[in-house]
């Protein structure tokens, strides 16, 4: 039995394809679609060089074609490869944080596919920390795009078994790494025009940014023209109505007629018909944020209440996906 097998039949996901690196690196070679482990979320990897192969990551994920996607490469010396005119502060920022759950957003160089940027003059790049996903990239030695490993909007996986119930329609091959560590998606840094700055907040801070890049790094006003499908206000989205309030109002929140559920960071706020607490430490609530959306997601509950997460900016990437689930 491979790795994950087991946890897959407990799950009801019996059809779950795990597959080796050598197998994963075939089917990418075929033009196929593979979901690999990320430290982020599972994302769902096809060549990078050919455009057949782009365009089904797309009709898997149901993804309108306007959202670009990010290249996943094994090295920051590949930085190279797809960027041109990059600014010394993104190279250090590479060096630094690479690999890691860090984006950055560069000039592209010509031969970057437009179906990859959706026509957009720049190129997302990103060495993921994972062992299985650097090996895939090395045995497979090219970029290999990956959005989440997830249908268009909702929650992003965090496990293997979680991937096969969300593309359950259209079951990829999943290379099964265990839980993401990190557990929400990359910080996108756009590095181009002046002053760099965070499309995408995630755990790598601005803070953390301009001490190491020696540059302010500001952070992108929510806009009309939408580039980023991380900046759809309905985004990472479970299918049970959500809503967002304070420690208090959730402690007091009462229904007669609903079954709810509830998330806090801590301890327990209230009495719920379910409840779920998260640690009440920035990286380790990132950890479990959707594993635990996911399940409160599946007891079909009428509406789950999410507490505020606190407003510093170690909270800053959960708090933003906490916003869009409950927007
Ligand atoms: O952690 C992550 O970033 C995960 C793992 C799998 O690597 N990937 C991920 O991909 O979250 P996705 O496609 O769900 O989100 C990628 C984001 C999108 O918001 C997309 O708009 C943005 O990257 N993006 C890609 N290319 C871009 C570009 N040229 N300019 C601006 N934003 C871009
Ligand atoms: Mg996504």
């Amino acid at each position: 039995m491979k790795r994950g097998d087991s946890a897959a039949m407990c799950m009801g996901f019996e059809a779950m394809k795990t597959a080796t690196i050598g197998e994963a690196v075939a089917a990418l070679q075929r033009g196929e679609v593979v979901a690999m482990p990320t430290e982020t979320v599972y994302g769902l990897a096809a060549d990078a060089q050919q455009p057949e192969a782009v365009a089904k990551v797309f009709a898997v994920k149901g993804r309108p074609s306007a959202r670009p996607l990010i290249v996943h490469v094994a090295s920051p010396l590949a930085l190279d490869e797809w960027a041109e005119a990059i600014p010394d502060y993104a190279r250090r920022w590479a060096e630094v944080f690479w690999p890691g759950p860090l984006t950055l957003v560069l000039k592209k160089q010509a031969h970057v596919s437009e179906v990859i940027t959706a026509g957009q003059d720049t190129v997302a790049l990103r060495m993921p920390n994972h062992p299985m996903a650097l090996e895939l990239l090395r045995a497979f030695a090219g970029g290999l795009v990956a959005p989440s490993a997830n249908r268009y909007q909702q929650l992003s996986p965090t496990t293997a078994e979680a991937v096969a119930e969300a593309l359950a329609d259209h079951p990829p091959l999943i290379l099964d790494g265990g839980p993401c560590e990190v557990g929400i998606e990359s910080t996108i840094v756009l590095c181009v025009d002046g002053r760099p700055m965070i499309l995408r907040p995630g755990m790598i801070s601005a803070q953390m940014l301009t001490e190491v890049g020696g540059v302010t790094v500001g952070a992108a006003q929510p806009s009309n023209t939408v580039v980023v499908p991380g900046q759809d206000r309905l985004h990472y989205t479970p299918r049970t109505p959500c809503k967002m309030l304070d420690r208090e109002a959730l402690a007091a929140f009462v229904s007669e007629t609903q079954r709810v559920g509830c998330l806090s960071f801590g301890s327990p706020a209230g009495a719920h018909s379910a409840s779920v607490v998260l640690p009440a430490e920035p990286k380790l609530a990132a950890q479990q944020l959707y594993a635990s959306l996911r399940q409160l997601d599946q007891l079909g509950l009428d509406l789950i209440l999410v507490e505020q997460p606190p407003r510093c900016e170690a909270w800053g990437g959960i708090r933003d996906r906490l916003q869009r689930a409950t927007a």
